[in-house]
């Protein structure tokens, strides 16, 4: 999604800023553009590539400028829409969407202001021109815009002849750097590395003024006001390619790691403790008695797992909704009910909304499940579980999710224990499957040139069913999820024993159908499943365990995991899932990491 980066310093800061929208690059984009002031103002935008907009900017030299990825919300993907947009003097980027954009430029236009493109960021631009005729400072007239602005946003402005640039946000993220020789701006810290470690988040309705030697902060009550600042401990290394082609790949082949980095609080311990939660976990994860998840995409699926384990193990109701669909639906309330929140970037404005909502509801125990320390979901929550997968930089999420599944693991167990249902042995056998896990999906990654062999196959088909059951239903939608993400397939996930209700009309050679079969108690049931796709022609591949009684034979394909991996098999049985979408997406010559129409941030409803 939309990412901005500014930058006020006594250095050149045209490189910093293009440098900044590189890193940015993997929240997804169609368009990029930089306004500098030299002190008059100068803008370049391009489509596509950050690297065409970096072409464009070279020899360029500026101390002061703003810049931007776009995706498009309000316009197509185009020159004239691409960021930043200006009015007179002044350029502005913006992150979000204004709601009250039709009005405000209905107001505009009667007010004799031309629109040069079909964006809501265009208002924003002409409105500041417009108050700065009454409020001739820019802070002050920032401040006032933001008070007219309906929606979600987060705004970079910079004006010729002034030596600052103002900055506001609500609602979608935005965070400012402490610099040596100058100040910073952007969307998030992976922009800013290159120049500090000194961060501050700003909170809701804050606007700031950058100069090259001091910052200035307003909270959303108009006084004055002080933020911490965090260092961030984001390595610069965990955003490089290094020897993969892809991120994607990097990503897959990093889960090993991100998954020992997010177990290792349980490395050497004998027992589960609430602490891992957050110092009021003990007190808010006591006589929890129903749970309810909320999330989107991948860590919906992640959800969805979570809900098996939780009620077979503690015993507690659990129900998994999606964000967007849960945040305006009238539900019914529990203020003792645990919220879980899950996301990757905790950015997600439906996720985050749904968690306010369910805190206006009156449910205040809420646990974000994280891959962004301070992230708004995370700052919203009164616990945190911060999973250790470093920078996912792929749109198509995959270490992210295993890691969230160990988490969530963690949490099913511990609700277990604070329960009184699980007894010291099944603690102590949890604590050593979770902590074998790592060395478990490092054996599950071997099986890549197997996979590879069969990706030539799905490149040309048009669609795919992926098939599961149990614990491995939401494997099979994460799988079909995968597939049609990067590789532009339309798939489907279906629970194998639904597959008689609808989409077995479908089966036919030309569509191939991948089953997760590892060896558990519905194998069997699984088998029959299977057999209603055989009878019908349908070309069948399927991932089983080493010990699945599952033979290959003419149209069934098998390819075993090295071992059965009981209730934690989802975390293995996701990763063939992962690497046979990612291979097919490379025959089919698909932009793997940054897939048509995606984001990977997704800071709008
Ligand atoms: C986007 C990403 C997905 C992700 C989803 C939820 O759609 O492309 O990979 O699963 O958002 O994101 P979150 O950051 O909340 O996990």
């Amino acid at each position: 999604m939309c990412g901005i980066v500014a930058a006020v310093a006594e250095r050149n800061i045209v490189p910093v800023l293009i440098e900044g929208l590189k890193k940015l690059e993997y929240r997804g984009y169609d368009s990029a553009g930089v306004a500098l002031l030299n002190p008059t103002l100068t803008r370049l935008r391009s489509v596509g590539r950050v690297a065409e907009l970096a072409a464009q900017a070279e020899g360029q030299v500026a101390h002061h400028g703003i810049a931007h990825t776009r995706w498009a919300t309000h316009g197509v993907p185009s020159q004239r829409n691409a960021h930043p947009h200006v009015s007179g003097g002044l350029a502005v980027v913006h992150n979000g969407i204004i709601e009250n954009y039709a009005e405000l430029k209905a107001e505009l236009q009667a007010a004799g202001y031309a629109f040069s493109s079909d964006t809501d960021t265009e208002v924003v631009a002409h409105l500041i021109s417009e108050t700065l005729k009454t409020v001739p400072e820019l802070f002050a007239a920032v401040q006032a815009v933001a008070k007219r602005l309906i929606g979600a946003y987060a705004i970079a402005v910079i004006r010729e002849w002034d030596d600052c640039i103002v900055v506001t946000r609500h609602g979608a993220p935005l965070l400012l750097g402490l610099g040596e020789d100058g100040n910073y701006a952007a969307s998030d810290a992976s922009a800013l590395i290159q120049v500090t470690r000194r961060m501050v988040y700003l909170e809701e309705g804050d606007v700031a003024e950058l100069k090259r030697g001091t910052v200035r902060i307003v909270g959303a009550d108009g006084t004055a006001a002080e933020r911490t600042v965090h260092e961030s401990t984001l390595s610069a290394d965990a955003v490089e390619l290094g020897d993969y082609a892809h991120y994607m790949q990097k990503e897959i082949f990093e889960q090993p790691q991100a998954l020992a980095a997010t177990l290792e609080m349980i490395g050497g311990a004998q027992s589960l403790t609430p602490n891992l939660f957050g110092v009021a976990a003990p007190e808010m994860l006591k006589d929890v008695k129903s749970v309810l998840i909320l999330a989107c995409g991948t860590s919906c699926h992640a959800g969805m797992v979570a809900r098996y384990w939780i009620e077979q193990l503690a015993g507690i109701p659990c129900t998994v909704e999606i964000a967007s669909e849960y945040r305006y639906r009238v539900s019914v309330p529990n203020p003792e009910q645990l919220v879980v929140a899950i996301s990757q970037s905790g950015e997600t404005a439906d996720t985050l909304a749904s968690v306010k909502h369910a805190k206006s509801l009156g449910m205040g125990r809420t646990l974000a499940l994280c891959n962004v320390p301070e992230s708004a979901i995370v700052r919203e929550c009164a616990l945190r579980f911060l999973t250790r997968a470093g920078p996912e930089i792929g749109v198509a999420s995959t270490k992210a999710f295993t890691t969230q599944l160990a988490a969530l693991f963690l949490l099913a167990a511990t609700l277990a224990k604070q329960a009184g249902r699980l007894s010291a042995d099944e603690e102590a056998k949890h604590l050593v499957s979770l902590r074998h896990l790592p060395v478990a999906v490092q054996k599950v990654l071997a099986l890549e040139p197997a996979i590879k062999a069969w990706a030539g196959r799905f490149a040309d088909k048009q669609h795919a069913l992926f098939l599961g059951r149990g614990l491995h239903y939401p494997i099979a939608l994460e799988g079909a999820l995968k597939l049609k993400e990067i590789s532009y397939i339309h798939a489907e996930g279906y629970p194998a024993g639904e597959l008689k209700h609808g989409p077995l009309a479908l089966v036919d050679k030309n569509m191939p159908v991948v089953s997760v079969a590892p060896n558990d108690f519905l194998l069997e049931k699984l088998k029959s499943n299977l057999k209603e796709v055989a009878a019908r022609g349908g070309e069948l591949y399927v991932f089983a365990d080493a010990d699945s009684a599952v033979d290959e034979e003419p149209g069934l394909h098998v390819l075993r995991l090295p071992e059965h991996y009981g209730l934690l098999s989802p975390v293995l049985h996701v990763v063939p899932l992962q690497l046979l979408s990612y291979h097919v997406a490379l025959v089919k010559g698909t932009d793997v990491d940054k897939p048509r129409n995606l984001a990977k941030s997704v800071t709008v409803e």
